[in-house]
């Protein structure tokens, strides 16, 4: 799958672009704050639904318009598809693919397959958990639609049961509503675990892989899934916590507590591990991404670099760029770096100042 062209109008400091992409190496360089990661994101709003960025859309539109557009001509095979992303500052954003208008922005996900990598993803092992479960959540969202679904549910569900959980609080006898949350809960919450132990259990073979072709065989990678409950014990842990959770007022068992770890040679990389060795780990994970969606999808997603190659010493940098080159990528910097040097021969290479991008390759 590639992305055969792009318009933006209006996009944050992007007031118009219609860019030709190469089915290969894309190159975007200019100065800090000139436009780079504005114009990934709206191409990652294609992909998600969502900027990776920020969850309030109006900060999208360019400060002096109203609306923003973004628009996608995606091929896949022989087949084109064409993704609309409408924001405007009175409505909700609207999302069409060939024109039919979607209902919800999740429907999105399945049509254009996408991996971003920004230098904060290189922290994804020392991060809070919350960021290694939105790196599970977005992969799997993309390769399933009922995952997606039940993510959906429970988070709602969850939220409700807090409110009740606060409300008993003050009413006690409301204690006896808990039992509608608590078994929607546990019905979207048990699909979710069993879903992210099969995509943590591919992740860490195929980041195992990825990391054997970039390290010396001395050292072998795992990421472990550290499920707050597994399956089989989940309804009786969150009942056993009701107690405790009408105190706190908040849910304490479940996939919003879940996390993964990384290890190299049975070690805690997050503990252990060197600088060195917790980024290496976080670029293999999101290769092992790319190789995952490839399997599960049939198609290959774009790879979206943000910045990122001049986050890693050489050695990574050339190891990143050679695992590339069956993917349509799209590689921001501030200027062309070695590493990008030796393959721009070969790849398109646009200059962005200002919010203008120029193709000059
Ligand atoms: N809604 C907006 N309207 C106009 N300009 C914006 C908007 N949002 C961000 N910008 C501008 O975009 C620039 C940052 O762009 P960005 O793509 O993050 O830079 P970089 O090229 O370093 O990746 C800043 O100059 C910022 O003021
Ligand atoms: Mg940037």
């Amino acid at each position: 799958m590639y992305i055969k062209d792009i318009s933006l109008s209006c996009f944050r400091n992007i007031e118009n672009a219609h860019i030709e992409l190469k089915n290969g190496i894309n190159i975007f360089y200019g100065p800090n704050a000139n436009g780079k990661t504005n114009f990934l994101e709206s191409v990652y709003i294609c992909s998600t639904g969502r900027s990776h960025r920020t969850k309030n859309d109006k900060e999208l539109i360019n400060f002096n318009s109203d609306e923003a557009h973004v628009k996608v001509f995606i091929q896949n095979e022989n087949i084109t598809q064409r993704i609309d992303a409408h924001i405007t500052r009175g409505n909700k954003k609207g999302i069409a693919v060939n024109g039919i208008p979607l209902k919800k922005s999740s429907e999105l996900f399945g049509t254009l397959y996408t991996v971003i990598f920004s230098p904060e993803d290189l922290q994804l092992i020392k991060d809070a958990p919350s960021q290694r479960r939105r790196f599970i959540d977005i992969e799997l969202c993309q390769l399933s639609k009922v995952y997606c679904y039940n993510l959906q549910q429970y988070m709602k569900a969850l939220k409700q049961r807090n409110n009740l959980l606060k409300e008993i609080q003050k009413e006690p006898s409301l204690k006896e509503t808990l039992f509608a949350w608590d078994s929607q809960i546990v019905q979207y919450g048990k699909s979710i675990i069993n879903q992210r132990k099969k995509f943590v259990k591919d992740l860490s073979f195929k980041s195992y892989i990825r990391h054997k072709q970039i390290s010396s065989n001395e050292e072998q990678l795992s990421i472990e899934y550290n499920p707050s409950s597994d399956e089989n014990s989940f309804e009786e842990k969150l009942f056993n916590s009701l107690n405790r959770d009408i105190l706190s007022g908040s849910t304490s068992v479940g996939p919003h507590r879940d996390d993964i770890s990384f290890y190299i040679n049975g070690n805690d990389v997050r503990v252990y591990g060197s600088q060195g060795q917790q980024r290496t780990a976080a670029v293999c994970a999101k290769l092992a991404e790319i190789d995952i969606i490839k399997e599960n999808s049939g198609v290959s997603p774009v790879l979206l670099l943000d910045d990122v190659l001049s986050e890693l010493d050489k050695e990574r940098q050339h190891m990143l760029m050679d695992c590339i080159n069956s993917v349509q990528t799209i590689i921001t910097c501030t200027g062309i770096e070695d590493s990008v040097k030796s393959y721009a021969g070969e790849a398109a290479v646009f200059n962005v100042k200002k919010g203008i991008i120029n193709r000059e390759i």
